[in-house]
């Protein structure tokens, strides 16, 4: 199990680096971050919030599976957006309506260090934008109205910094 880097961390505010190379090392580090985000029930995570600042992700969303994201980019973004409530692992214990474009064609190389591209369209388009913006350090609070975002990061640390 990895720790879970949380709000107040300035690695969360930083840009993930290229990932280089696919090797053992990335996939056990792929196989840690499956194991840390299932026992916290989450459905995406990451590098960055397991303290590896770099461009790779995972997802596990209901009727989608387990899915491997390493320097992914998304090439297409549909017109229509949609609204849903999106929470993160660092930021536990806090919930907001995001407005994201409904649909993304993403591409990303998988662990065998083969390219692949996904259409993604609701849960998976919305996971998939969310973790995105990790490796530009970018949170989902980021996207709210800045007195919003104000707001839940003071119920947030008074919830867990007492
Ligand atoms: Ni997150």
């Amino acid at each position: 199990m990895l720790n879970i880097v949380t709000l107040g961390d300035e690695r969360l505010k930083k840009h993930s680096i290229v990932v280089p190379e696919f090797d053992g090392e990335i996939e056990s580090l792929a196989e840690q971050m499956f194991e840390t985000m299932h026992v916290n029930k989450g459905i995406g995570l990451a590098a960055v919030q397991v303290g590896k600042l770099i461009r790779m992700f995972i997802t596990d969303i209901p009727k989608d599976g387990p899915r491997v994201f390493i320097n992914p980019e998304v090439v297409e973004t549909s017109f229509g957006q949609a609204t849903y409530e999106e929470g993160c692992l660092s930021i536990p214990e806090v919930n907001a309506d995001v407005v994201r474009p409904q649909q993304v064609r993403i591409q990303a190389w998988n662990l065998k260090g083969r390219p692949f591209s996904v259409d993604a369209d609701d849960m998976l388009a919305r996971v998939v934008q969310h973790e995105l913006d990790h490796l530009n350090g970018v949170l989902f609070i980021d996207r709210l109205d800045p007195k919003k975002r104000e707001r839940l990061v003071k119920r947030y640390e008074k919830v867990h910094t007492g």
